[in-house]
């Protein structure tokens, strides 16, 4: 908000100057013991105007400081070498500024003005398997995304795309048929009505899945009973769908509760078996191209190209047996959310071991017009969460850690920290918290970085971390409730620097916002949002606001900590994090 102020000014002393307009481009600075604002254009003018840097900025701050107003605005514009122009704002014109976002809901943050319609591909959890921590990252990193993309206008369609028709759920289904030949699920002369219950729980389930899975490696029998079933499920036999939909719910149920306790919601909770009415169709359109080709008993489609760095071999699309693959499946998918929402973006969420699966896709869908050319796909990679030994996150015994357990040490760490003050919530405050400490450290590592899982340095209240983060704003609650009979007054010039740097950083909030929205980077807004807590609980520590005798002043500082709050509440959105009343 503010460099984007400044832009505009400089951009009239520039064309003033004879440049072009475009140079002036204002940033924060990158030395603030000099100055708040910096324009680096003089550095790239130069060469278009041949003239040095240093010339240029001279005749650009000239030209500024003879603006009408320019005085009101600025309270220093200098040229350093080679060519920098170093801005400092009146504290005047920045305390108006952040008066007017007293009553701008939005702090400041405008909406994108031709907003995109995104679907965002994020959560992929497995029918039958339980979630583990490995989809964590996904689940927390899709959803703000989701928020933050949702917050700057963009319309968001966010889809969990179920891995429910895969090679596991002919796995589950055959072992059943193993352990139970008799049900009529298996009976193909059945045509009466299949019960309405399931006949395993949950926990069968889950044991069968790991067992079945590891037998299917060591018997080829037991591996080919498998596609033989994904096959048959596949093309619609109906006792085996029936039982399929048994497993889905039963498994859904479960899933469902898990992302609930995350906070983590979809708009769609399709399949990859929703996409299997679309396999014809793209199958039908690679035909029509020439695309398809047989290679080793399967009909493939070249996704290579001549510059590749590494060899990208064909995709995928079916067996000689007639079974489909993961990249199928992920076609007709795209071919379907073309058809439903004609999309600016599609945006995938998944780990960056997957890349090239996803870059095969891609290709296979842009050349072969499977999705609009307007429609950009993206994988947004990410990570592994490791253990103290740097590897992937593992329970005591080295077995894949359970999401649920995860969510359960996080919060009973929280628990044993919270003092069981009168009045509090324990439950309330011990979720919240524990969320807290479990987003915010997946979220602030930027996502691309493998990251080592601490639990004692991610849940302090000290350092950047979630708890930090929610007691900063729990104080802010807590202060405004004592001020409770000071009315909110018009904000005042700065009283100290430590204020003066909130009221910048406030100010930055679009441009932070903005830049995680491009680079695809909630870890961005956790920068900001910790940045801003430092400064706020200095500021604390500067005044005592409850004792302040100014009552102007005083009321000034109430909506300071009120914008603040909006402005943190913004980021904590975004972020997926509650604030508790009390901790
Ligand atoms: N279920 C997949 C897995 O566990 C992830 C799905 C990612 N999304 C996609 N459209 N392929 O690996």
């Amino acid at each position: 908000m503010l460099t984007t102020n400044l832009t505009e000014l400089l951009q009239e002393a520039f064309t003033q100057a004879g440049y072009d307009k475009s140079y002036a481009v204002v940033v924060k600075s990158q030395r603030p013991e000099l100055c708040q604002f910096q324009c680096n254009g003089c550095m790239s003018a130069s060469k278009q105007y041949k003239k040095p840097p240093f010339v240029l900025a001279e005749e650009v701050v000239a030209r500024l400081k003879g603006l009408e107003g320019a005085d009101a605005i600025l309270q220093s514009a200098e040229v350093a070498k080679p060519g920098f122009i170093n801005l400092t704002l009146q504290d005047s014109f920045l305390a108006s500024a952040m008066d007017h976002l007293r009553t701008d809901g939005r702090a400041g943050v405008g909406l994108a003005p031709s907003p995109y319609t995104i679907v965002l591909d994020y959560g992929g959890p497995n029918i039958a398997k339980p979630l583990h921590v490995g989809h964590l990252r996904t689940a927390i990193i899709g959803e703000s995304i989701k928020r933050l993309s949702r917050f700057l206008g963009h319309e968001v369609i966010g889809d969990i795309h179920l891995g429910d028709w895969g090679l596991q759920m002919g796995m589950v289904i055959s072992e059943i048929r193993r352990r139970q030949p008799d049900l009529p699920y298996f009976d193909e002369n059945y045509s009466g009505a299949y019960p309405s219950e399931p006949p395993f729980t949950l926990e069968d389930l889950e044991e069968i899945y790991p067992m079945v899975s590891k037998l299917a490696k060591e018997d080829e029998a037991v591996n080919a009973a498998a596609k033989e079933a994904t096959f048959d499920l596949q093309n619609g036999r109906r006792g085996y769908v029936a039982l399929w939909k048994h497993i889905v719910d039963l498994s859904l149920g479960d899933i469902r509760k898990n992302y609930a306790r995350l906070g983590v919601d979809f708009d769609l909770w399709y399949g990859e078996s929703t996409s299997n009415a679309y396999v014809e169709d793209v199958i039908e359109i690679l035909q029509e191209q020439n695309a398809l080709y047989e290679s080793q008993g399967a009909m493939v489609v070249d996704v290579g190209r001549p510059d590749d760095k590494k060899e990208i071999p064909p995709i995928i699309i079916y067996k000689s047996d007639g079974s489909i693959l993961y990249g199928t499946t992920d076609l007709a998918t795209l071919y379907q959310r073309a058809k439903d929402f004609d999309p600016d973006y599609v945006l995938y969420v998944v780990d960056s071991r997957q890349a090239n699966h996803f870059l095969q896709v891609f290709r296979c869908a842009t050349d072969h017009g499977i999705v609009a050319e307007h429609t950009k796909l993206e994988h947004i990679g990410f990570g592994t969460m490791n253990g103290k030994d740097g590897k992937p996150f593992k329970t005591r015994e080295g077995g894949v850690l359970r999401l649920s357990d995860l969510i359960d040490m996080v919060e009973n760490n929280a628990r044993e920290k919270i003092l069981d003050k009168e009045g509090l919530d324990v439950e309330e405050v011990t979720h919240k918290v524990g969320l807290a400490t479990l987003k915010f450290a997946d979220l602030s590592n930027y996502r691309m970085k493998d990251y080592i899982f601490d639990l004692d340095k991610f849940s302090s209240f000290e350092g950047k971390t979630g708890p930090y983060i929610l007691y900063t704003n729990v104080r802010i609650n807590n202060i405004l409730s004592k001020l409770e009979g000071t009315v909110p007054g018009p904000i005042l010039p700065a009283a100290s620097e430590v204020e003066r740097q909130i009221f910048l950083k406030v100010g930055e909030l679009p441009h932070a916002l903005e830049t995680a929205f491009i680079e695809r980077a909630p870890s961005v807004v956790c920068e900001y949002v910790y940045e801003l807590s430092t400064l706020l609980n200095g500021f604390y520590h500067a005044h005592h606001i409850l004792n302040e005798k100014d009552l102007e002043r005083k009321q000034s500082w109430v909506s300071l900590l009120l914008l603040a709050k909006k402005v943190s509440g913004i980021c904590l959105d975004i972020l997926g994090l509650e604030v508790p009343e009390r901790m």
